[in-house]
């Protein structure tokens, strides 16, 4: 991977901006500020009841800091649980001590789904950064337990970091990488609007001719704005295209 150009790959950090930049302004803020000014939640922001049970569940955002060592250590389970065969049949592979010092990177923030008892059942994490030179949200991670798959509640944290990226000025997109071993992942970020980015790697072809492909994609969402700001527009303005990986 290393002759491609600079990416978020997994396990990887960004670089802090060297100036005063909306997203260096967005990573200085408070949680209480970033939900104030980016998120503008509605009153039942932090309420999900589940279409099918009917069980409630709240959602919480915070910074990586933030978060107790039982949540930290739920959250790494559920990406184990959901994620750990993908990583660890992947080129990447699964390395507890990397993830867990990714996990706790500074800028990064949670939005953690807990059940009545507090309990962690998901959560999605998100950090405004640079990606190829320009202001992006990255989504590092967005993952549920069974019960709450398919219950629409991957889409409803993805339309908060829509709504982030959309307030936070000059952000271009939303962006993540999914292992192109990740179907029903891949299908998901389809149906939402995401498409392979022009940084995604490519193909490559060694000597013998034999094709290398990369087992990991690089999505992304563009604000509608564009980073030039503008109206904020929700997942369900969307027409889904194919994710050709
Ligand atoms: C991926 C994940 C976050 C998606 O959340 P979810 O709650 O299951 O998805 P939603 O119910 O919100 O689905 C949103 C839309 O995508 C569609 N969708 C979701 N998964 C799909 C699939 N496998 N095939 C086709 N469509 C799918 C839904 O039908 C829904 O469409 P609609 O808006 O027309 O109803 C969740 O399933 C999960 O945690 N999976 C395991 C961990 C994982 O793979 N994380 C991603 C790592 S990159």
């Amino acid at each position: 991977m290393a002759e491609e150009p600079r990416r978020r790959e997994f396990g990887s950090f960004p670089k802090k901006p060297q100036k005063i930049t909306p997203i260096a302004t967005a990573n200085g803020k408070s949680d209480e500020e970033f939900i104030r000014d980016y998120i503008k939640p509605s009153q039942e922001w932090t309420t999900w009841i589940h279409p099918l049970t009917q069980k409630i569940y709240s959602l919480e955002f915070l910074s990586s800091h933030e978060l107790s060592k039982d949540d930290f250590r739920t959250c790494f389970g559920i990406i184990e649980t959901t994620s750990g065969v993908d990583y660890k049949n992947s080129s990447v592979g699964w390395h507890p001590a990397m993830k867990r010092k990714e996990m706790k990177s500074p800028d990064l923030r949670y939005i953690l789904v807990k059940d009545d008892s507090g309990a962690v059942h998901g959560f999605t994490s998100l950090m405004p950064t640079f990606e190829n030179h320009e202001p992006v949200l990255y989504c590092y991670e967005v993952h549920l337990l069974p019960e709450l798959q398919g219950s629409g509640l991957g889409k409803h944290l993805m339309n908060q970091l829509i709504t982030i990226a959309e307030n936070i000025p000059s952000t271009k997109k939303v962006m993540l990488t999914c292992f192109t071993s990740n179907l029903n992942g891949l299908k998901f970020y389809e149906k939402i609007g995401f498409t392979k980015d022009d940084f995604s790697p490519a193909d490559r072809t060694l000597r013998g001719g034999k094709v290398v492909r990369p087992d990991y994609v690089i999505l992304s969402r563009e604000t509608a704005h564009r980073g030039l700001d503008g109206e904020l527009r929700t997942i369900e303005d969307h027409d889904s295209d194919d994710i050709e990986i």
